[in-house]
């Protein structure tokens, strides 16, 4: 079988990059990504590549490339679902906020809701592949509601988990480590492949069968997040000892068992993905009774939501216990460099911790939207709308994010922060000037030397 007509059902930082590059890749293929968000739709048809939803290093390019072309972004659902061979599920399953597993399981109704509209729609037989991060074992409620609400056409149900990260997307789409293909039909493990084949050599291309491929992606993304909670919590231990972590953390790299990725000191992991598929792993050995092992996993976020208060509380410490009505520069707010992204960022939290203290903030990242700062810190509902706005600045120009400030804390490692004159903002802020590094981005000695008390994570004050 030869897939000629693709449909991605999501048009979120999953979807959208990863079409952009299937059919960058694959000229003979039409590929329509479909959203219920139109504001969503219409900015990914955006004339001005610049205003695409995501911003993504290479993404634009890719986009002009395709776009018009055989990529498509639409409202229409149904038309896309009834023209595709092959349908990929990229809709959003965010932790559930009410009911039975509440703030750990995964909900699921997005992609329910996406199983019935593809089952009451599809008139010929359809792969129906899971893009989605999803609980083990989710293929079987797609397939069961397929086969039971459809109308007598065949769907194959695949895993093809994405392990891009944001910030490189476009690169690891390109050159992926490997993509994972789960799934119990040959040919239709075969036609998903030879999508992939266009760009990706095929030892790299891994098939397992659908549970592994499901319980894959759930453990990756624990190791990774587990490796950024231990070197976090020997940064504390560095902190109080005079060992200092990067010097640590190079070290036992050096072992090639041990590897050098992962291994960087912050104020804490965000992103949408990590606290998530914990939570989700931890939830699934639970309800498989498995205590032991959901406690182990646990414990990866417990440290991390540590990491970030400690971070908070070390500020407060520093700038003699009280932060009330002074003013402290947040230099990012993304959960890493090079994203728009803020879904989970340590900013957030720390933010919200030191806004409780009454301290005023005035916030510099170049790429995320003040708007987008306020919906966060609302979402968090322990202050009116009123009160974050009141608190909480944002600003354009780092020099007047520093100006005057007490305190300037990195939250997020953009490297245009490296070149900043800090002389200048040294100059500009009230003294003594505290930084404090939560990405260990700058440099202890030069600091020191242009004045600034300055505190790294992981270092010995
Ligand atoms: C992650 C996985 O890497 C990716 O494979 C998966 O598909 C989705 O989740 P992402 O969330 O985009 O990707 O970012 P990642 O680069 O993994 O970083 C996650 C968080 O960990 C960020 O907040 C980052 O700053 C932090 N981090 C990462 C560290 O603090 N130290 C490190 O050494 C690495
Ligand atoms: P991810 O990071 O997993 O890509 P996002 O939240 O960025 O998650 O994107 C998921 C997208 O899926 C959103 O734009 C949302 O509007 C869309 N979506 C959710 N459910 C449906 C549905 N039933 N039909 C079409 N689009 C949907």
């Amino acid at each position: 079988m030869r897939v000629t007509k693709i449909a991605c059902i999501g048009a979120g930082y999953v979807g959208g990059p990863t079409m952009s590059v299937i059919a960058q890749k694959n000229p003979h293929i039409q590929v329509t990504v479909v959203d219920l968000n139109k504001a969503r739709i219409d900015s990914w048809n955006a004339h001005d590549l610049n205003e695409i939803p995501i911003y993504e290093p290479g993404l634009a390019e890719v986009v002009g490339e395709a776009r018009g072309r055989n990529l498509f972004f639409s409202t229409d659902v149904d038309g896309a679902i009834r023209e595709a061979d092959l349908i990929f599920i990229s809709v959003n399953t965010p932790t559930k906020t009410y009911g039975k597993g509440k703030g750990q399981a995964a909900d699921l109704k997005f992609i329910e809701l996406c199983a019935r509209q593809i089952a009451d729609v599809a008139q010929s037989n359809k792969i129906i592949v899971e893009k989605s991060t999803i609980p083990v074992r989710t293929a079987a409620t797609i397939k069961n509601i397929l086969d039971n609400t459809g109308q007598g056409v065949q769907f194959q149900v695949l895993s093809n988990p994405e392990f891009l990260a944001e910030g490189t997307a476009i690169q690891d789409l390109h050159h992926p480590d490997r993509i994972l293909i789960g799934g119990e039909d040959p040919e239709a493990i075969a036609a998903l492949k030879a999508v992939y084949e266009a760009w990706v050599p095929s030892e790299r291309i891994i098939t397992t069968n659908l549970w592994s491929s499901e319980l894959s992606k759930l453990v990756a993304n624990a190791f990774l997040a587990q490796r950024v909670s231990s070197i976090n919590s020997i940064s504390e231990l560095c902190e109080v000892t005079g060992a200092n972590v990067e010097e640590v953390a190079h070290a036992i790299g050096q072992d090639s068992r041990i590897g050098s990725k992962f291994l960087k000191a912050s104020v804490g992991f965000g992103g949408s993905c990590f606290q998530k598929d914990l939570l989700n792993l931890v939830y699934i050995a639970r309800s498989y009774n498995l205590h032991e092992v959901a406690n182990y996993w646990e414990q990866v976020i417990l440290l991390n939501d540590h990491q970030k208060i400690r971070f908070a509380e070390k500020i407060i410490n520093s700038m003699y216990n009280t932060v009330n009505g002074k003013k402290i520069a947040f230099m990012g707010w993304a959960f890493k460099k090079n994203t728009n992204d803020t879904r989970e960022s340590a900013a957030i939290y720390v933010a919200d911790h030191l806004l409780e203290e009454q301290a005023q903030l005035t916030v510099y990242d170049p790429k995320v939207s003040a708007i987008q700062m306020y919906k966060d810190l609302d979402a968090l509902g322990n202050r009116s709308p009123e009160e974050n706005r009141a608190l909480l600045k944002v600003v354009n120009d780092p020099m007047e994010a520093a100006k005057d400030a007490h305190g300037l804390a990195i939250l997020t490692e953009w490297d245009e922060f490296k070149s900043l004159d800090w002389m200048q903002i040294k100059t500009v802020m009230k003294k003594p000037a505290f930084i404090f590094d939560g990405r260990k981005l700058l440099d202890a000695e030069e600091m020191k030397a242009l004045g600034f008390i300055y505190y790294a994570i992981g270092e010995k004050h």
